[in-house]
């Protein structure tokens, strides 16, 4: 009996001592567990004279009671000041300027919007077309013939479905638009194009826009201002800009359109091969054939049309050297613009 008050004592001072919930958990099994002191002592009932073992008994299960109740106390304590231990090692500072994870714009998307932007500051609207394209419009209507080397399985990615292909150019949305709408048209129409390509200066997918203008004075002389100008605002300096002669099935007369190397300044750079000159865009006047393949009359109106690379324009405003880094979206690079 003597040993059980100085069980209680030893038991209570102990557990008032507990700092952790494992210090718990310990305190827990030495009394309570399967061969803890208590469960122990309940079992030893069969030693105590028969007299005593109902006092034996009760002392024990009050004992028992009072130490699980202490228990419980404890553990309710020890969880609340481990938890606030826990928050403030843990805190937030929702005061913290969220400055450096606000998202930025693709430069991709920035460059388009730019362009977007100056074109419809000049009365163009803007047309899209499917990517997977009718190969009636994106080459036989646009005066591409079938022994063209564009067609050749090296540049163009087919689909299953006989007639149809990822489109390798902008151009058939010309098409779609001529066919859908009458004179007078001024339209630009962005979008991604497919072509069997893959080099630092070159992906498999990339980013066009096409210009066309259709009227009854549409000229040369017209669609020299509309590049010019578009170049000059989209560099936002008075570069130097070159039409130089060239051939599209679907342009005639047409030319390639250079600028100035922004990179070197004309003094001569790898980026543009020594020249000075950088080639940005193609352009020329709609064939009367592609024109009379929408049902255009050819006597009344007359058009122009460009297309140039959005990632070449990118990577020149923003002097980036492999197109790659465009598609990989490395949050350090992204995050530059
Ligand atoms: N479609 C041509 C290309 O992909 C560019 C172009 C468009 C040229 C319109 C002339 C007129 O290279």
């Amino acid at each position: 009996m003597n040993d059980l008050e100085g069980l209680k004592e030893q038991a209570l001072k102990e557990l008032e001592s507990v700092k952790s919930s494992e210090e718990l958990q310990q305190v827990k099994a030495k009394y309570l567990g399967r061969k803890g002191i208590l469960t122990t002592a309940l079992k030893k009932i069969k030693e105590i004279p028969p007299e005593e073992r109902r006092d034996y008994g009760r002392r024990v299960n009050e004992l028992k009671s009072l130490i699980e109740e202490k228990l419980r106390e404890k553990e309710e304590e020890v969880r609340r000041r481990e938890l606030e231990e826990e928050l403030s090692k843990e805190w937030v500072d929702l005061t913290i300027p969220l400055k450096n994870t606000v998202g930025s714009l693709h430069p991709l998307t920035l460059t388009l919007e730019r362009i977007v932007d100056i074109f419809t500051g000049m009365g163009f609207k803007v047309e899209e077309g499917p990517e997977i394209e009718l190969e009636e419009y994106n080459f036989d209507r646009l005066n591409i013939p079938e022994d063209h080397p564009a067609r050749d399985m090296q540049d163009t990615f087919y689909v299953s479905k006989p007639g149809y292909l990822l489109r390798t150019h902008t151009s058939p949305v010309q098409i779609r638009t001529m066919l859908r709408q009458e004179p007078p048209i001024q339209i630009i129409a962005p979008g991604k194009v497919y072509r069997r390509d893959d080099d630092p200066t070159h992906s498999p997918m990339f980013h066009q826009v096409e210009g066309l203008v259709v009227n009854e004075y549409a000229s040369f002389r017209h669609m020299k201002y509309v590049i010019e100008e578009f170049l000059r605002e989209f560099f936002q300096t008075d570069l130097p800009v070159r039409f130089r002669t060239s051939y599209f099935p679907f342009t005639e007369p047409s030319a390639e359109v250079d600028i100035g190397c922004v990179i070197c300044s004309q003094e001569g750079c790898r980026v543009c091969k020594e020249t000075g000159w950088l080639e940005v865009m193609g352009c020329g006047m709609v064939h009367p054939a592609v024109l009379e393949n929408c049902g255009i009359d050819t006597e009344i109106y007359q058009g122009f049309a460009f297309g140039m690379g959005v990632e070449r324009l990118a990577m020149l405003l923003f002097g980036i050297d492999n197109i790659k880094l465009f598609y990989e979206n490395d949050i350090r690079f992204i995050r530059q613009f």
